[in-house]
């Protein structure tokens, strides 16, 4: 089954084709990371935008790369929830619109439960059940997968998530954005024990997560060695900040795999493509005897291989079902 899929949740305009879910024929990403970089910051109406003047081409190239016309597809997938809602909004009109033309059905897919499929892409052995540690630009959970549309969350951070941590330390270094990728880089071979950073944990609630507090750490830190003109061990910094970033995830994620007997643990999200995390999560597995799936870099951050991916495992509409589909900002997994 071919499907083509339509990602537009945020900054990055993707368009993908699967067959039968796991094999990518196309797979095309348009970055508009450098737009927003001018603002620090992902700009809603830019990201809009942006997303309808690349659209059209994004599903030209995808069909030349598959080398398949529009008439060999079999649906369409989007990303419907969660995000930005007007760049939503451009995705799920495009969609429909080609699932009409085409007479083919529109399915509707939840963005994080793409994240999570791209491990079925990048591990074609891979079937639930499962553990999912979900670590995005948005979203910091831990994610049960009982079945490929069954799944429910049983630990999350109660504030920040760890991307947007990332993103914040990284704009206040003057590293740009999106700033994790240039943060990890920065890490590389500092000292991860420069800095005494806090850990924190939710009283009763020990799969939960906040960064919040770490964030302000780190920012305080930084200011208040500039107002002193104090010099930082900048690399001691990245590596004590994604150190403690890592300790908060990796327990975690080991405790809730334990606590469901889950033997198997996947990776999902932007932040997966962290070194270090990726690092400590490798040798906590083999310690607990576990099977890690860590997608391979181009398939953490978002694409829509991974909504063409989980659209194959979605229940199938019929014709006219999804034609009245709408966006949601927020919605449940
Ligand atoms: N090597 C890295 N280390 C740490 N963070 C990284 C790395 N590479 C990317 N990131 C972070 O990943 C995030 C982007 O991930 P992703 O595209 O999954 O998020 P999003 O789509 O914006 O949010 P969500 O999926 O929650 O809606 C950014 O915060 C980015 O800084
Ligand atoms: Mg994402």
């Amino acid at each position: 089954m071919n499907i083509l899929a339509i990602e537009t949740s945020c900054d990055e305009t993707g368009v993908a084709i699967t067959r039968n879910g796991r094999e990518i024929l196309a797979n095309e990403v348009f970055s508009q990371a450098d737009l927003h970089a001018l603002y620090g910051g992902v700009v809603p109406e830019i990201a809009s935008r942006n997303h309808i003047i690349v659209l059209t081409k994004l599903m030209e190239s995808a069909l030349s790369k598959a080398d398949l016309t529009k008439a060999d597809l079999e649906a369409i997938a989007v990303t419907y929830a969660p995000g930005l809602i007007g760049a939503l909004l451009v995705g799920v009109n495009f969609a429909k619109s080609m699932a009409y033309a085409l007479g083919i059905p529109l399915i509707p897919v939840h963005h994080i439960r793409g994240h999570i499929a791209a491990n079925y892409i990048a591990y074609p052995e891979l079937k639930p059940p499962f553990l999912c540690l979900v670590v995005s630009g948005g979203h910091s959970q831990l994610v049960d997968v009982r079945d490929y549309t069954d799944m429910s969350i049983i630990g999350a951070t109660r504030d920040d998530a760890a991307g947007e941590c990332f993103d914040k330390v990284a704009r206040v270094l003057g590293l740009g954005y999106p700033g994790g990728k240039a943060l990890d880089d920065l890490a590389q071979g500092g000292d991860d024990k420069a800095y005494t950073l806090p850990r924190s944990t939710i009283d009763g609630h020990p799969l939960d997560m906040s960064f919040s507090g770490l964030k302000t750490a780190v920012l305080n830190l930084i200011h208040n060695a500039d107002q002193k003109g104090e010099t930082l061990d900048r690399k001691g910094l990245a590596a004590s900040f994604a150190a403690a970033i890592s300790d908060t995830l990796v327990p975690r994620t080991m405790q809730a795999a334990a606590e469901q007997n889950y033997k198997h643990i996947a990776v999902a999200g932007g932040v997966a493509a962290n070194s270090r995390i990726r690092r400590d999560l490798e040798s906590a597995a083999k310690d607990a005897d576990c099977t890690l799936y860590l997608p391979p870099l181009f398939l953490c951050g978002d694409n829509a291989a991974m909504i063409a991916c989980q659209a194959y495992f979605e229940p199938k509409p019929g014709l006219l079902d999804n034609l009245d589909l709408n966006a949601y900002a927020t919605k449940p997994l």
